[in-house]
């Protein structure tokens, strides 16, 4: 039984998410960027088992690299066990963290023609110190707005680290 997880990162979150999934998983796991350009993505997905895909939101959308990836190799990820997980931050409320009633994950799943087995939603983390000017203005005004945290001079971490755990676990079942 081999797992290959692919994410879509830019601050780390997602990937730092992929990693405690591997180590959750008790089976053979492959870890990949999907920013990497020097792999043949077609033959990694035939040669898994399971996939399971990860990406995060950034103003309100997944990346356009995730659609490409997603459109180019749907049939082969239809055929197999697999699962999406959506990174944001709305998903820190209780009421915003299911494939339902998480508007991103239930758009994003509307509009791709991969149909994961699984889906999960992770609420993500809010680095303000690493950001650039415009990016922690703009979501410091999005916090503000949502009453979240405000403070620009800290870093936030709203993932829950057991619901990781228990997705690992899910994954790691070979009769789901
Ligand atoms: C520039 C920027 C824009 C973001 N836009 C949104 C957003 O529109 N909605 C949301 O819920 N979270 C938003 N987020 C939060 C990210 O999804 C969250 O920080 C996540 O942990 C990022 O994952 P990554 O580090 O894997 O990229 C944004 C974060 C940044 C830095």
């Amino acid at each position: 039984m081999k797992t290959l997880i692919l994410y879509f990162t830019t601050d780390g979150q997602t990937k730092k998410i992929a990693e405690k999934l591997a180590e959750t998983i008790t089976h053979e796991v492959e870890l990949i960027s999907l920013k990497e350009q020097a792999v043949d993505f077609a033959q990694k997905i035939a040669n898994a088992d399971q996939i399971v895909i990860g990406a995060s939101i950034r103003y309100g959308h997944f990346h356009p690299l995730v659609y490409q990836f997603i459109e180019q190799h749907y049939a082969t990820l239809n055929q197999k066990k697999t699962a999406f997980y959506g990174v944001n931050l709305t998903a820190r409320k209780e009421n915003r963290k299911t494939p339902e009633t998480n508007t991103y994950v239930r758009k994003f799943l509307a509009k791709i023609k991969w149909q994961p087995t699984y889906v999960e939603v992770i609420a993500g983390a809010l680095l303000y110190p690493r950001y650039t000017f415009f990016d922690r203005i703009m979501i410091q005004l999005i916090m503000k707005l949502t009453k979240g945290e405000t403070d620009a001079t800290q870093e936030y971490e709203y993932t829950d680290w057991q619901q990781v755990e228990r997705f690992g676990r899910l994954l790691s079942d070979i009769k789901n």
